[in-house]
């Protein structure tokens, strides 16, 4: 099909975007990291810019990905370091969407050298503190009528589904929206492809149907322009 003409009903809005991964250092060449793309969240970027926002995206470690037209980027690598380029980010914006893979805890120790290993010396364990969580803290933050956007990649267990735990994480972020991918059986991360939901805070549950990275970044922006309107 051909892709929709974008709408340029984002004209002016400023907007705080987070992608990619974070890494948490062990010592001077190692880390804690994850197998976030940022795809989603540079699609997001991407789309936004199409449609008029000025955007800012905090990007931590991604795979290789050409920087969207019209679109400030600030690198980072710590949850620390995303942390406060968010909060930055954020104080003058409208919207602002948590789409980073932020690492719940780093090590509490860092080496300041290489760790050794050694035949006399019992094996290392790994301490770890937990990291601030910026996307409550910019829900707590935010000015009177900025908009929230949240990220879940979540499966389902034993203690409930998807939506379950889905609803669950809204209602405890306290955002406006949470963008749910379904994940497992090698979805959301390192594909092309995911689909999810779209649940709001006023109740309402869209499903997104399964697109391209893109097409997900057109359905949140939708809803993030309905939500303007109000
Ligand atoms: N997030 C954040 N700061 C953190 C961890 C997560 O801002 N330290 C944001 C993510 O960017 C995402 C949302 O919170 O937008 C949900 O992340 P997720 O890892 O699903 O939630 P957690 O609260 O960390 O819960 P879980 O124990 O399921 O990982
Ligand atoms: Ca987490």
């Amino acid at each position: 099909a051909e892709p929709r003409a974008l709408p340029r009903d984002l004209e002016g809005v400023r907007v705080a975007i987070s992608a990619g991964g974070t890494r948490e250092p062990l010592d001077p060449v190692r880390y804690l990291g994850n197998r976030s793309s940022g795809k989603q969240g540079y699609a997001l970027a991407r789309v936004a810019a199409q449609r008029g926002a000025e955007v800012t995206l905090v990007a931590g470690h991604t795979v290789e990905l050409p920087e969207p037209a019209g679109v400030t980027v600030v690198k980072v690598s710590t949850a620390e370091e995303l942390r406060v380029a968010m909060h930055e980010a954020a104080k003058p914006a409208e919207i602002v969407v948590m789409a980073a893979a932020v690492a719940d805890f780093r090590p509490a120790n860092v080496s300041g050298a290489k760790i050794k290993k050694s035949d006399d010396q019992p094996d290392p364990v790994i301490m770890l503190d937990r990291n601030a969580d910026i996307l409550a803290e910019l829900v707590t933050d935010r000015a009177p009528g900025q908009i929230v956007v949240g990220f879940a990649a979540e499966t389902g267990d034993e203690h409930g589904s998807v939506l379950d735990h889905a609803r669950a994480k809204l209602r405890r972020k306290g955002c406006d929206l949470l963008v749910v991918n379904a994940v497992g059986d090698g979805k959301a991360f390192e594909v092309e492809d995911n689909a999810g939901w779209l649940l709001a805070s006023d109740g309402t549950e869209r499903p997104i149907p399964f697109g391209s990275k893109a097409q997900l970044g057109v359905a949140v922006w939708d809803a993030v322009v309905g939500l303007l309107k109000r």
